[in-house]
């Protein structure tokens, strides 16, 4: 069958995992996404997976502080904590393979500290590996620890720069979908209060700030999320926030051409 282009999803960390406790995995979320991720290739599209690190990531990497690079004074004990972040996110992401491929889905894993260099939207590396796989063969990755070619010799690489320059660069990317955790979409109000309802559209010119909090992120939160998006939207026309809980509303979205969430309009 021809392809009917890309779909490119991000998995948040909050997902995928409980953020508020070191390494614990949300097994049955990750398998709830991956049915509908199999879904969609049988649509007919091509796939892109990113995911984020949650309670596998952020946590070591805020004690050690690791987004702002290398501390002369801690040194030692930070070079340990890189190695073990990078050990905790290839377990994370077996979990995610393990799901994909109990359904017969064929993945090909890119661990960002093996390939990207430098962090932000303007990391170095080769993203046409993501292209090369052949069809039906679905490319994964996940934000990382990687290697800065500055003085500061290593940050944290979110997977929403990952979904950025996977959206923009590689060919006929239909949707880019940002699955969260524990929210429908982007909310107009602090998501703990119960009046709080989620914005059919998101554009950066209304909402300047989100009033979404997180004590927990090394990378940015639903702020960094929500610039990138906006800026893939200027090149992918749908870009969604939707909630991974009802991850169905993607297949909803493409076969509709809406669904609950948030659509994000640069
Ligand atoms: C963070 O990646 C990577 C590490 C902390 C090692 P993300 O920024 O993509 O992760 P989530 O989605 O917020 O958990």
């Amino acid at each position: 069958m021809d392809s009917k282009g890309r779909v490119v999803i991000k998995l948040g960390g909050s997902l995928i995992t409980d953020k508020s406790k070191s390494k614990t995995i949300n097994m049955s979320a990750i398998d709830k996404v991956c049915k509908v991720i199999l879904k969609i290739q049988n649509e007919g599209y091509n796939l892109v997976i990113v995911h984020g690190a949650g309670s596998y990531g952020h946590i070591l990497a805020k004690e050690m502080n690791i987004a702002d690079g290398i501390d002369r004074n801690n040194e030692h004990a930070q070079r340990n904590a890189v190695k073990k972040i990078r050990k905790d996110m290839l377990e994370l992401n077996s979990h995610v393979i393990e799901s994909l491929e109990n359904l017969n889905l064929r993945v090909a894993v890119h661990p960002p500290s093996k390939w990207a260099k430098g962090i932000g939207m303007n990391f170095k590396g080769d993203i046409t590996i993501f292209e090369k796989e052949s069809n039906r063969v679905i490319p994964v990755c996940f934000g990382d620890v990687v290697d800065r070619e500055d003085e500061f010799e290593f940050g944290i690489l979110s997977g929403d720069d990952l979904m950025y320059r996977l959206s923009v660069e590689i060919p006929d990317v239909k949707y880019t979908i940002f699955l969260l955790g524990d929210v429908g979409g982007v909310m107009d109000q602090p998501p703990t209060n119960p009046d709080a309802k989620i914005l059919e559209i998101w554009s950066k010119n209304k909402f300047v700030k989100t009033k979404h909090n997180s004590d927990i992120d090394v990378t940015g939160g639903i702020d960094l999320k929500l610039d990138r998006a906006a800026r893939i939207s200027k090149h992918v026309s749908e870009v969604w926030f939707l909630d991974g809980r009802n991850p169905n509303r993607i297949i909803e979205l493409i076969n509709d051409g809406d669904t609950i969430g948030t659509k994000i309009i640069a």
